[in-house]
């Protein structure tokens, strides 16, 4: 099983290929935001990679970041589990004012992805 360590709160053993924004939210309890719910619309489950950013990235993932002009953070709805790797959860709901994190994004990444 892959290690997720977020950095404050520790390391984690998740399920193989689960969406990095449920790991971060179920298995580290880091109350990370996802505003979509996991459609890579709103780009409010942003983290930064300290170690073992992903390759591959999903089409869905390129295009919104770059319509928003984000650099240096990636996507954890658009992500997988499928190796260890360490990140920043900048994206939080304490402090945030919203009322919630977001609905909870499905199991599987949504849009179905397209990896470049
Ligand atoms: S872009 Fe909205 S939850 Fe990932």
């Amino acid at each position: 099983m892959p290690k997720l360590t977020v950095e404050g709160y520790g390391t984690f053993e998740v399920a193989q290929d689960k969406r990095l924004v449920l790991a971060i939210e179920q298995d580290a309890h880091v109350d990370i935001l996802h505003a979509c719910g996991g459609n890579a619309r709103c780009t409010t489950c942003r983290v930064e990679f300290i170690e073992g950013e992903p390759t591959r990235q999903t089409e869905a993932e390129r295009d919104r970041l770059a319509a928003r002009g984000l650099t240096g953070v990636r996507l954890s709805c658009q992500i997988q589990c499928d190796h260890d790797m360490t990140v920043r959860a900048i994206s939080r709901l304490e402090g945030s004012g919203r009322p919630d994190p977001g609905s909870t994004p499905n199991e599987t990444i949504t849009p179905p992805a397209v990896w470049l």
